[in-house]
């Protein structure tokens, strides 16, 4: 498996350019299910689970191109099969995403069971309560979720926990179906507010989104798109809290500084100076060591999970003791054990790791474990004195578009090697 081997100590400085963001991308990709007139999505990242959700599409009949500037081209007039296999689904939860579009279009849906994941339970019972109360008739057999519905059924739609996914399978659903659907307790990230907006252009009837209620009048068919995706937050975040950490002086562009408040306000919190443009985030730390922030991470606006195993690797090295409570997933400190091995001073209580920053980290061979958590241990390595080996990149290619080329713009010293 390929690897990359990062030499710590330089400070990043320059200009990197934040890619669309995958968590809107993989929804919208997934709304041309739900209609027969061609699609074609802009800002599309070469990622992982972009590639997994086209095979997807692409072996359920949907003619899929890729053309210039990261464009996508979608024609779901072929759609075939309403099967989403497990070979596909267990490389990728958000996978899931094609339940909703694929009933309401089609009448009939086979999603495999997403199983377990490293960071923790992710159970989809909301998913299909919401679609259940919209009249669709839901088994789960042999493994796989098998839904049915002539015309689903608008209903109001309330959901016990925030759940990004779960909003977007009810929302793009109810796009097609008979009457009005109202969500409620819907999750207000702005990727959800990307579909909305992307379904929005193609006709359907939706309000309210961005807040925790989205009212969806039905319609009879909806047309195509021609759409432009958001640009990725936690990407840009990402880059931010590293320049953070190396004390160095980066600006971020193709960013929506709006969406990113409870992340530039710890960034803040740390020391950094932050200045904000229309599409653009410098963040200067020259010299200076962050101060150590308390994170609780919560649904958006809160401050996102996302973003939660960067500022422990932040607070690894900052100056002072920083709490971090994890409240969205259990089993979200999986990094912890591998910043330990550098040399960072943390200990994790039931859904909180206590972080004492210590002056200095060296090098070591870690393992990713998951995606933020494999962003993490590349910003530890940047820090980190000699050379840290972090294996597993796989993790890091689901969610991060040439990781390595952009990090090396900025000044890093950082490579990727072939398995070995
Ligand atoms: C999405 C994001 C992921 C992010 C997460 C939280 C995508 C593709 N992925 O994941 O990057 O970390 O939001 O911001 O957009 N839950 C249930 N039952 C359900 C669904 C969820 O109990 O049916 C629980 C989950 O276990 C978790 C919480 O709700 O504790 C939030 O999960 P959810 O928002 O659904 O995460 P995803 O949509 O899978």
């Amino acid at each position: 498996m390929a690897r990359i081997q990062i030499t710590g100590g330089r400070r990043l400085s320059g200009t990197v350019e934040i890619s669309g963001a995958k968590n809107a991308v993989l929804p919208i990709l997934m709304a041309a299910l739900l209609t027969e007139q061609p699609c074609r999505l802009s800002g599309v990242p070469h990622l992982r689970d972009v590639t997994t959700t086209m095979q997807l599409l692409g072996q359920m009949g949907v003619d899929i191109s890729i053309g210039d500037r990261s464009q996508v081209s979608l024609d779901a007039s072929g759609l075939d099969t309403d099967l989403a296999p497990y070979e596909l689904v267990k490389t990728m939860r958000a996978s899931i995403l094609v339940l909703g579009p694929l009933l309401a279009r089609n009448g009939s849906a086979r999603v495999s069971l997403p199983g377990g994941c490293a960071i923790g339970a992710r159970p989809v019972d909301l998913h299909l309560k919401g679609l259940a109360e919209m009249g669709a008739d839901i088994r789960v057999e042999g493994g796989y979720i098998h839904a049915r519905a002539d015309r689903l059924k608008g209903a109001r739609v309330v959901l016990d926990t925030v759940t990004v996914t779960g909003t977007e399978n009810i929302l793009m659903a109810a796009t097609l179906a008979e009457g009005t659907t109202v969500i409620e307790n819907a999750a207000q990230e702005p990727e959800v507010v990307d579909l909305a907006e992307c379904l929005i252009s193609m006709g359907a009837g939706i309000s309210g989104h961005g807040s925790n209620t989205i009212t969806v009048e039905g319609r009879e068919r909806l047309a195509g798109y021609d759409y432009q995706v958001l640009p990725d937050r936690i990407e840009a975040g990402t880059f931010l809290v590293a320049a953070a950490m190396t004390g160095g002086c980066v600006r971020v562009v193709n960013v929506r500084p709006d969406t990113m408040d409870a992340v530039l306000d710890k960034l803040k919190q740390a020391g950094a100076e932050i200045t904000c443009g229309e599409d653009s985030i410098e963040l200067d730390m020259r010299g200076r060591r962050p101060r150590a922030v308390n994170i609780t991470t919560a649904p958006y606006p809160g401050f996102p999970t996302d973003m939660q195993a960067q500022f422990t690797a932040l607070n690894a090295i900052a100056d002072g003791t920083g709490v971090v409570r994890e409240t969205i997933f259990e089993n979200r400190f999986m990094h912890v054990l591998e910043l330990q091995r550098l040399g960072a001073d943390m200990r994790v209580e039931g859904n909180t790791v206590i972080i004492r920053g210590v002056e200095r980290l060296t090098g070591a061979p870690l393992m990713a474990t998951d995606l933020r958590a494999s962003a993490c241990l590349l910003l530890a390595g940047l820090v980190a004195e000699g050379d840290t080996m972090v294996d597993r990149v796989y993790h890091i290619d689901r969610g991060y578009e040439n990781i390595e080329e952009k990090f090396g713009q900025l000044g890093a010293k950082i490579q990727r090697l072939p398995a070995g």
